[in-house]
């Protein structure tokens, strides 16, 4: 058994031991593991090229330690309940047992149409027990998968399949998402026009919707899985293989290919999995996250399965039939650990306490938070109306890159606090810094967020470019892991996340590149050059702002405003659709060209009178007919 931290002196002992000795420390959780041969060397780093190597030479298959493992010990235990979108449709319970016999089958079906260990698969599949399935499926044969969160467009899937190389899609027909059905086989269909690599489609049927058919290439899921046995041994994969990729926006340029690798992630999602949420035996876990985003990855599928735990899977929105459905599905499931993002909450806030008195939600013990940071009035509403006041906040910081939580409340055992993040978790070594990458000694003090030794789930790479790998986080600062956030840290040594300090904005917990949303308008053949900067939103977190200079001779700026929603929507996906747009005539630029966002974002923040030194601006006039042009404007 994975040890389980027990009490706050525990904490820091362990704590303590792990920053000593960070090799034994991991090696003997690794111990608790399934391997087909042990490693032979427990890490091997260095930050200056960007190489992370952990468990070397160990060979394991990650499906074995979240299924067989289970179906051994408690073949009956419900692996994974499934919460269709529409209030009156059966759920389905899949166990342990029928689990493993499900991935064994798609794993056969993905090597009978010519899939082997290495390929790249793409999923693009809406929240359907299959997403889960052939995830599994990919990694029981050794296959990287890589989920696309079935809301991207067309133009981004196909990016993410040739950056990779796919041979093959897995998506369904169509999707259910509240009262609307999502033609999910049209985008694959438009998307793999521009992507030769492509032999094969698989397609689930869920809407039973009309659906182009090319019979060269497609296949339905239940004609591949149809007499393929229940029974596929694991391959044998080597700790540091890849086991997926996903892809995250940055500052510059298209979103990149996040690697993680299979030993390091396993028993890095295992066991922050285990002592975050203080998990025991018989809870009920909900993580409300879509497969297509990390946490959906590691704290859906990877950490409760390897956990031997019963993760539910929700097909649906929030609000749909209403915005009870949370709460519904809580009562309905008796909900021990909840794990949601703080959009989510203030989204449902504004609804009021009725919906919330319907629901016995008595069986929460913890609440999760994650993706942004949680502002205090709905970190006391979720305390308060939720959790009753009895269940601890776990405020989850964490990225993409860092593939499990690194810094968060241990519940029950260490503080939380509105707001805060709090401490690291054993084995991370945060520090902060000053924009020139001095060490912030002060324990009180404000600074950019970065870690300084590896941890098992740390990023490998960025797929097929490892430079950007290092130029994006260990090219900052030497030596260290750059986040590309800012903190505070308090005088008993709590982090409090301010939020990103690249040109990344955190839209209701997703992560958008502003560079990628002007390179979106810029397609629009009126548009001339465009800025994107974040401002407050209430519910969102950070809504997107747009300053667009277009051609002469547009009068209907609402239509125009409507033709670039459609733009980011075709090129990006609706998350990265810009909330407000406002026509200018010029931007804000130094004398060397370069757009000065400071002043777009204070302006957009609606705090113009405090713009700060504007006489290097090569054209200062502009800004005041933009500040005018905020009040007037704004479509
Ligand atoms: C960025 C990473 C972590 C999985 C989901 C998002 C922000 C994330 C918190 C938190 C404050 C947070 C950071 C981070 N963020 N969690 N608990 N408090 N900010 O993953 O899309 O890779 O985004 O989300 O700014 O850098 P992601």
């Amino acid at each position: 058994m994975m040890k389980k931290i027990g009490s706050p002196e525990e904490y820091k002992s362990t704590y303590q031991f792990s920053i000593e000795k960070p090799e034994v420390f991991w090696a003997s959780i690794a111990d608790e593991f399934i391997w087909q041969k042990k490693w032979d060397t427990v890490l091997e780093w260095d930050f200056n090229t960007a190489n992370t190597k952990w468990f070397l030479n160990g060979k394991l298959n990650i499906t074995e330690n979240c299924l067989d493992k289970y179906v051994e010990l408690h073949p009956d235990k419900i692996a994974i309940i499934w919460e269709p979108n529409a209030i009156d449709e059966k759920e389905i319970k899949l166990t342990y047992k029928q689990l493993l016999q499900q991935v064994c089958k798609c794993a056969n079906a993905l090597l009978h149409q010519g899939i082997s260990k290495g390929d790249r698969v793409c999923i693009y599949m809406p929240m359907i027990p299959e997403l889960a399935i052939a995830v599994l499926a990919c990694a029981r044969i050794g296959a990287i998968h890589s989920v696309v969160f079935a809301g991207f467009s067309a133009k981004s899937l196909s990016d993410r399949i040739n950056d990779m190389h796919c041979k093959m899609v897995i998506c369904s027909d169509g999707a259910y998402r509240g009262n609307k059905i999502i033609a999910i086989k049209d985008v694959v269909d438009e998307a793999i026009q521009t992507c030769p690599s492509i032999k094969k489609i698989i397609v689930k049927k869920r809407t039973h919707s009309e659906i182009q058919w090319n019979s060269d290439i497609d296949i339905f899921w239940d004609d591949a899985l149809e007499n393929m046995s229940t029974v596929c041994p694991p391959a044998e994969m080597d700790s540091e293989d890849p086991l997926f990729i996903l892809y995250t926006s940055g500052s510059t340029g298209k979103p990149k290919g996040v690697v993680h690798s299979t030993g390091g992630y396993m028993i890095y999602t295992a066991y922050t999995f285990l002592n975050v949420f203080q998990y025991q035996a018989d809870d009920i876990y909900w993580c409300t996250a879509d497969i297509g985003w990390v946490t959906g990855h590691s704290y859906l599928i990877y950490g409760p399965l390897l956990n031997g735990a019963t993760s539910i899977m929700f097909e649906g929105v929030p609000t749909f039939p209403d915005a009870g459905r949370f709460w519904n599905i809580i009562d309905k499931y008796k909900v021990n650990i909840f794990y949601t993002a703080p959009t989510a909450i203030r989204s449902l806030m504004v609804y009021g306490d009725e919906l919330i008195k319907q629901y016995d939600l008595s069986s929460l013990k913890t609440l999760g938070s994650v993706g942004e940071p949680i502002n205090e009035e709905a970190w006391h509403w979720y305390h308060e109306k939720i959790g009753k006041m009895n269940c601890p906040i776990v405020d989850t910081w964490w990225q993409t890159e860092t593939g499990g939580i690194l810094i968060s409340t241990i519940a029950y055992i260490t503080p939380s606090i509105p707001g805060v993040a709090t401490l690291p978790l054993p084995g991370i070594q945060p520090i902060l810094v000053d924009t020139n990458g001095n060490e912030l000694i002060e324990m009180v003090n404000e600074g950019l967020l970065c870690i300084k030794f590896p941890w098992p789930s740390i990023i490998r790479t960025t797929y097929n470019d490892h430079e950007r790998c290092r130029l994006n986080y260990f090219s900052h600062f030497k030596g260290l892991y750059f986040t590309g956030d800012g903190c505070k840290r308090d005088a008993k040594g709590n982090y409090r996340i301010i939020g990103r300090v690249d040109d990344v904005i955190n839209v209701s917990g997703h992560r958008i590149g502003t560079a990628e949303v002007e390179n979106a308008i810029n397609e629009h053949p009126r548009v001339i050059e465009s800025a994107v900067v974040a401002y407050p939103h209430n519910i969102k977190g950070q809504g997107i702002y747009a300053f667009v200079i277009c051609d002469s001779g547009i009068t209907d700026t609402t239509q125009l405003a409507d033709e670039i929603r459609n733009e980011v929507i075709k090129m990006i996906g609706p998350i990265a659709k810009p909330d407000k747009i406002q026509v200018v005539t010029g931007l804000p630029k130094t004398r060397s060209g370069k757009i000065m966002r400071r002043i777009l974002c204070k302006i957009a923040e609606g705090e113009s009178d405090n713009l700060g030194d504007i006489s290097t601006l090569l054209d200062p006039d502009i800004v005041a007919e933009i500040k005018r042009g905020y009040l007037q404007n704004i479509v």
